[in-house]
């Protein structure tokens, strides 16, 4: 039987503090990369990877999320009115099928493994696919589909990996690479923000993973580590422990940091020079900004 992932988590929980104080009332999963929220592109990446159920980890602060992926009548009829058919269709990409999109709060914000747990009894038994939204990666074949893919062959767990500067390792989750296959490595280990000079590697790993439910069981057994949050990676590590497969697949696009305001500034850059109805004018103001602030040097 064909392995499927229809089931994706996205943990939005955080407090967001590199980006306070905007993140005091606006959710960072609402800030917007050219005119979509970043949670749009995780959802249309869940999409076309075959994702049919998403189920989001939210906190308090966070209805703004909610309400995005409701209906808005009133405005759907405005438009409407006004004959605005292609602001239409763009609203489109924002509505989910009945039933499609589950809520579950995650009470205090103890770390990124605790959020999944958090959301342990709408997975169930099955393997699921974990995305967070401030990893945005722009690439041809979305990057989930990408492992979406690769997964029907390995099975186990999958995390997205990225070569990184070795003086950044200590930023990340770092593969112990056990067999490297060139798009994809064994891992033998994996640890989360480990201290500077002792990463097993610099293979990071990035926002998108797929897992098994054995993981969510692995997250009932840990104890909170790197920053005092109970850490994703230490229950993926602890699948290889108990003997599971898990791989770090090096994905092919550009990942931007959108937690980050440098990374967020890059992609906002990028996708915006990406887009056809504005690029010639910005990459105008933008050699202008350019050699201003170089004739200032
Ligand atoms: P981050 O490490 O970026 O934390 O979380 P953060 O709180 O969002 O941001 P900073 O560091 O304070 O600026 C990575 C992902 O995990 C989620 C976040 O919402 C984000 O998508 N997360 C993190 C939770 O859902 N719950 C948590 O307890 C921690």
């Amino acid at each position: 039987m064909k392995r499927r992932v229809t089931k994706a988590v996205f943990p939005v929980a955080g407090l967001g503090t590199r980006f306070l104080p905007a993140t005091k009332s606006v959710p960072k999963e609402i800030m917007t990369l050219v005119d979509r929220p970043l949670i749009q592109y995780a959802i249309d990446e869940a999409r076309a990877a075959g994702i049919k159920e998403f189920i989001f980890v939210t906190a308090r602060g966070k209805s703004a999320l909610e309400d995005y992926f409701d209906h808005a009548p009133e405005l759907e009829a405005t438009l409407r009115k006004a004959g605005k058919d292609d602001l239409l269709e763009a609203l489109k990409t924002t509505n989910m099928e009945s039933g499609a999109i589950a809520y579950i709060r995650q009470h205090k914000a103890m770390g990124l493994g605790h959020a999944v747990w958090c959301a342990r009894r709408l997975i169930g038994n099955e393997a699921f696919a974990v995305i967070l939204p401030d990893d945005v990666i722009a690439a041809e074949k979305p990057c989930l589909q990408q492992m979406v893919e690769a997964y029907e062959d390995t099975g186990g767990c999958m995390v997205a990996a990225m070569e990184v500067p070795v003086e950044k390792a200590s930023s990340y989750g770092v593969l112990d690479i056990g067999e490297d296959m060139g798009h994809m490595v064994r891992a033998r280990g994996m640890v989360e923000k480990p201290p500077v000079g002792t990463a097993p590697s610099n293979l990071a790993v990035i926002g998108r993973y797929i897992l098994t439910p054995r993981v969510l069981q692995n997250l009932n057994q840990i104890k909170p580590s790197a920053g005092g949050e109970l850490q994703l990676t230490d229950a993926i590590a602890e699948e290889i422990t108990k003997g599971g497969d898990v791989f770090g697949y090096r994905f092919r696009g550009e990942r931007f940091d959108c937690g980050s305001k440098a990374g967020f500034l890059q992609a906002t850059v990028s996708f915006g020079l990406a887009r056809e109805d504005l690029r010639d004018e910005f990459r105008l103001f933008l050699q202008e900004m350019l050699s201003v602030q170089q004739a200032a040097q």
